[in-house]
C-alpha cells in the first residue's frame, strides 16, 4: 500500500451475499422476490436504490410495518445494501392480460410506474402484478399521511376511494414474471 494514500472502503454491494440474507426474507417475498403471500409485495428485479431506500426506511421508523420494521431493526447497512443487490439483479418481466391495452392504463400513473407496471424510474417501484389490495392499501397509507413522499403523497391526495381501486385493479391484473440474474431481458 503506498504511504499517505488512504483508501476510504466505500460500501459495494455484494449479491451473492446478499443471497444468503435473502433466507430471512423467503417465507414472505421468495428468494427470487415473486411474493409468497397476498399482503407482502414482489420485490425481485426492483431498482436497487428503491428497495435500499425502503429498507433503510423501515430500519429508522420513516416507514412503519409490524413485519417489515422488526426485520430491518436486525439488519446492517451492508446487509441492507447486499439484499437490496441481490433482488434487483433479478428482471422483473410483465405481460398485460389478454384483451387489455396499454393505452387504457392509466394516464396519471404511466409516466413513471409504465403502463405495464414497470417502473421508469429508479426511485419508483414496479406495480405490475402486485396485489390489489397491497396496491390499495399503500395508496391510502399515502393518502392518509401514514406513508409519506413528496410526489406520491400528492398524487394519493387527489385520488378518489373510486380511482384507488380502478388503479389497483389495472397494475394487479397484469401478469409478473422474475427471471433470475444473469437472465436477459426480452
Ligand atoms: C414475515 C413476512 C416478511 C418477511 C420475513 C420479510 N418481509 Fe418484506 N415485507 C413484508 C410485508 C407484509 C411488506 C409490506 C409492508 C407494507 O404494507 O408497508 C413488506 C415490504 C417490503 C419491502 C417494500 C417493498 C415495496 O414495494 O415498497 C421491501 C423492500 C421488503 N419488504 C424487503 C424485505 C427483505 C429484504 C426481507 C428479508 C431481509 C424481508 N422483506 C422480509 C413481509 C415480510
Ligand atoms: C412522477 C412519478 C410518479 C407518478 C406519476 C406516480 N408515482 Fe407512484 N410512486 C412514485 C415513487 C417515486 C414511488 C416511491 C415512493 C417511496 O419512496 O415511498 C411511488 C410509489 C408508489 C406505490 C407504492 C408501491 C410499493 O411497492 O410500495 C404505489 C402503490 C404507487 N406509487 C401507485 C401509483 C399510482 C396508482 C399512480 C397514478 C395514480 C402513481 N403511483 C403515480 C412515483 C410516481
Amino acid at each position: 500500500m503506498l504511504a499517505g494514500v488512504t483508501t476510504q472502503p466505500t460500501m459495494a454491494a455484494d449479491p451473492a451475499a446478499g443471497r444468503l440474507v435473502a433466507n430471512m426474507c423467503m417465507t414472505c417475498h421468495g428468494t427470487d422476490g415473486y411474493a409468497r403471500l397476498p399482503n407482502a409485495p414482489h420485490i425481485g428485479g426492483e431498482p436497487q436504490s428503491y428497495l435500499e431506500a425502503q429498507l433503510m426506511a423501515f430500519k429508522t421508523g420513516s416507514r412503519q410495518h409490524e413485519m417489515m420494521s422488526v426485520v430491518t431493526a436486525g439488519l446492517s447497512a451492508q446487509q441492507i445494501a447486499d439484499v437490496s443487490a441481490w433482488y434487483a439483479a433479478h428482471t422483473a418481466v410483465a405481460a398485460l392480460p389478454e384483451g387489455s391495452h396499454a393505452a387504457d392504463a392509466p394516464d396519471l400513473c404511466v409516466s413513471c410506474h409504465g403502463a405495464d407496471g414497470i417502473s421508469t424510474l429508479l426511485d419508483a417501484p414496479h406495480l405490475a402484478g402486485e396485489d390489489r389490495l397491497y396496491i390499495d392499501a399503500q395508496l391510502k397509507a399515502f393518502k392518509r399521511g401514514k406513508r409519506s413522499h413528496d410526489i406520491m403523497t400528492e398524487i394519493a391526495a387527489s385520488l378518489s376511494d373510486e380511482d384507488i381501486r380502478e388503479f389497483a385493479n389495472w397494475y394487479a391484473s397484469i401478469s409478473l414474471e422474475i427471471r433470475p440474474p444473469g437472465s436477459k431481458e426480452d
